[in-house]
């Protein structure tokens, strides 16, 4: 065995009876103190059903698969994701594991090459599921919320702004259609970074004028990338074009104030900066929940709206579900 190999676990139920994987499948053995790994299943092989029942009758619950093979292994189970989600034998936190990874496996693909169409078509495919996800299965929340990544990624911020969005608008009772545009939008918002020196993006110190003048160019290069791209509809736009409007008219790029700005921009005003302070960046270490909406209640006054923040507030606090009735006495900030 080639010892410089590195292997990753994955989940068993995320592999469907009769599919090809793509990449070989290794299960792994413990030979005296040692760890080996065993070719289960060939990526080329069709996977019988049973395979995979004689792994669940021995209770395995995971396979592994080399690490270089990541890519290939979830572009399959993006492919299979709406079965996955559907499959009562998966469990939520399985499922949620399995969403997050290929959203950020999605990410990545787009911000190497953000004019394609085909991750845009994707991007829509897993809005789509991950709204099933949450609309139908108990205990979403907590599952999505313990995937959220506290390591600061262009990618992973984009996908824990669409996951935490998505959420929020369940919260907030909005409609399948109405969900999936802004999940979507949420997803993309900051595609415009890949047009921006990185030197700039991942800068430690205190941006110089012309170097924010330029990070703030990174909304409209985006709005224009995905126009020209196509595949979008207007109502993604809105949290791409607003998430830096200020509710005090002091945001970009177009400084709308107040309910100029849509209820999608206000949401995702909220929650850009919410996960930009809970996260790990290069100038500052992740805040804790309560710290974050401290800061964005003491020293941000004036930037978001303040229905939408109180409601983000309380949403984060009853753990997704809406507490109607007690809300008012339980949560005196409702107001
Ligand atoms: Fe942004």
């Amino acid at each position: 065995m080639d010892v410089s190999v590195e292997y990753i676990p994955v989940i068993l139920n995320a592999i469907r009876v009769d599919t090809i994987v793509g990449c070989d499948l290794y299960l792994q053995n413990h030979i005296n103190k040692e760890i080996r790994y065993v070719l289960y299943c060939s990526g080329t092989n069709v996977v019988k059903s049973d395979k995979i029942e004689d792994l669940q009758r021995h209770r395995v619950k995971t396979l592994f698969i080399r690490k270089e093979d990541q890519k290939i292994y979830l572009k399959y189970v993006e492919s299979n994701l709406k079965y996955i989600i559907n499959d009562n034998r998966v469990d939520i936190k399985e499922k949620a594991y399995i969403v997050y990874n290929v959203a950020k496996n999605i990410m990545s693909d787009i911000f190497e090459d953000p004019r394609s169409g085909e991750h845009v078509e994707r991007s829509k495919g897993w809005v789509s599921n991950t709204i099933d996800l949450i609309i139908r299965s108990k205990g979403s929340f907590s599952g999505m919320m313990s995937m959220i990544s506290y390591d600061y990624y262009t990618y992973t911020h984009s996908v824990n702004v669409s996951v935490l969005g998505l959420l929020f608008a369940k919260y907030l009772s909005f409609d399948g259609g109405e969900m999936q545009s802004f999940g979507t939008g949420l997803l993309l918002h900051d595609v415009g970074k890949t047009q921006i020196d990185p030197e700039i993006i991942n800068k430690k110190e205190r941006l110089n004028d012309e170097e924010f003048a330029r990070i703030k160019m990174h909304v409209d290069l985006g709005a224009d990338i995905l126009k020209q791209t196509g595949g979008i509809d207007s109502m993604s736009f809105i949290p791409i074009m607003q998430h830096h409007e200020k509710h005090n008219g002091e945001g970009y790029p177009n400084g709308l104030k107040g309910d100029a700005i849509h209820k999608h921009g206000k949401i995702a005003g909220i929650i850009d900066v919410y996960d930009a302070l809970t996260t790990k960046r290069t100038y500052s270490d992740a805040r804790k929940p309560f710290a974050a909406l401290k800061i964005m209640n003491d020293e941000m006054t004036g930037s978001f709206d303040d229905k939408y923040f109180k409601d983000f507030i309380l949403f984060l606090g009853s753990g997704g579900e809406r507490q109607y009735q007690k809300t008012k006495k339980k949560f005196p900030m409702s107001g």
